[in-house]
């Protein structure tokens, strides 16, 4: 089966943010894992490298991943919501969400993946109508358009609070991550 992999020349013109940076941010990872984790959007370290999430929360993340057993080359694809750096590190503007979008769901739609991970509050609010907080839903699998949907805290928010207590962020995210990592079991 032939699959039409996307690459930084489908997002050339993702929205206005587009005009203003050096490298636009598509993916990093396995194209054909079934599982995608989509994350906010890329900061200064993954704007220079063009991968997500290759900074300090991305080392995070992938550490967090691998203790619960996850592969990160082979069980998974990474993306953001946005594509592109906004000035600043700033939060991306719901225009520049809403411009983003499209290419996001294109993205979706090629690779397919049977779980998606929404990292952090930005993530779930773009593609989740339930506009309960993320400490709610985080952990919680919610059936979306025939996939399953689990959001999880960002590892920036995990990086400001280090507490390794029961219950705090930090451990809560460890749990929520040997979940997925039983799901995609049983999915092989
Ligand atoms: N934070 C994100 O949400 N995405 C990245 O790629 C890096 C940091």
């Amino acid at each position: 089966m032939t699959k039409k992999i996307p690459s930084h020349k489908d997002f050339s013109k993702v929205s206005d943010l587009s005009n203003s940076i050096n490298k636009i941010v598509v993916s990093r990872g396995n194209p054909f894992a079934k599982l995608m984790i989509i994350g906010e959007a890329p900061g200064a370290k993954e704007e220079e490298v063009g991968e997500p999430f290759v900074g300090r929360s991305g080392k995070l993340l992938d550490k967090l991943l691998q203790k619960a057993g996850i592969d990160i080359n082979l069980d998974v694809y990474f993306c953001n919501v946005v594509k592109c750096r906004p000035p600043k590190n700033r939060r991306p503007t719901k225009t520049e969400i809403q411009e983003n979008l499209p290419w996001l769901y294109q993205q979706i739609k090629l690779v397919n993946p049977e779980i998606i991970v929404l990292v952090g509050a930005t993530a779930l609010g773009a593609i989740l109508e339930n506009k309960s907080p993320i400490s709610i839903l985080r952990g919680k699998w919610i059936n979306w358009k025939g996939k399953l949907i689990i959001p999880i805290f960002h590892p920036a928010y995990l990086l400001r609070n280090q507490s390794k207590e029961e219950g705090a962020p930090m451990s809560l995210t460890k749990l929520d991550l040997l979940k997925i990592k039983e799901k995609i079991d049983t999915l092989k």
